[in-house]
């Protein structure tokens, strides 16, 4: 059965994941609440060093193939960089994500600034995530990725982008690279679930991006991320096998010819 808004809303506990392909969102779909066709596609699937230059029509393909394998998972696109920067240009772009592919809900990064934004696509019959804190399309402009609500000012200023990207009428609101005393603070303020990565225990759910966790990206590990597979590793050495293999003639053998 599908995940609708209302049914997620009566979890206690919500895990999302990215996904990028039909593959994997197959094997995500029976098991994660939501899945994310997230912009850190344009780095871990694109091999680009950011997220800035992810475009809405590389959006739309993946969000195209993930919905192809996922049936059951709510579904979240991001809205990439430079393609929600005035509240018309998200609306067509959101209009777009909608017609072209099968996604439940577009996500955007950004706070109260956003909420005129949130509030027009809202408006018309878009659901919108919200996403605050830490916001890896803001890295280029602030230097880097920064953690949030280290301070009284970050995080008060946290505090008024949440209630705000709620009142706009958002679905839901990520919180990304923030001190967990001030996620904590954030998800008993909303009323709306957050879902925290590097926000600590206290949000209402989980995301982490499947390379990072599953270890197929194994170059860096931020401290946030656990790691449930070494998948380079078996990836690694199954392909070492299959040349060896080859090499020595034992691929492909007996049962395995016409
Ligand atoms: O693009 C992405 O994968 C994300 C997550 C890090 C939340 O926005």
């Amino acid at each position: 059965m599908k995940n609708t808004l209302s049914r997620l809303y009566k979890k206690d506990k919500l895990t999302m994941i990215t996904a990028y392909d039909a593959l994997f969102a197959k094997l995500f779909d029976d098991i994660a609440d939501i899945i994310l066709v997230g912009d850190s596609l344009n780095m871990s699937f694109f091999g680009e060093s950011d997220t800035l230059s992810a475009t809405i029509d590389q959006m739309i393909y993946h969000t195209k193939a993930v919905c192809n394998g996922a049936k059951k998972a709510y579904i979240v696109t991001d809205m990439p960089f430079g393609t929600y920067n005035t509240p018309q240009k998200a609306l067509e772009n959101a209009i777009r994500i909608y017609k072209e592919t099968k996604a439940d809900a577009v996500k955007l990064e950004g706070g109260e600034e956003k909420a005129k934004t949130i509030k027009l696509l809202s408006d018309n019959a878009i659901a919108v995530v919200g996403h605050i804190g830490l916001m890896p399309q803001f890295s280029r402009s602030e230097g880097g990725y920064k953690v949030k609500g280290k301070d009284e000012i970050s995080r008060e200023k946290l505090l008024r982008d949440a209630k705000a990207i709620e009142e706009a009428g958002a679905v839901m609101l990520v919180i990304e690279g923030v001190k967990e005393e001030v996620a904590k603070e954030i998800t008993k303020s909303v009323s709306i679930p957050t879902i925290g990565i590097g926000a600590g225990r206290y949000t209402k759910g989980q995301v982490l991006v499947w390379s990072d966790m599953l270890g197929f990206f194994d170059e860096f590990k931020p401290k946030f991320v656990r790691r449930y597979l070494d998948g380079a590793e078996i990836v690694r050495s199954a392909v070492r096998k299959y040349k060896d293999d080859v090499i020595s003639g034992k691929f492909p053998g007996e049962e395995e010819i016409y």
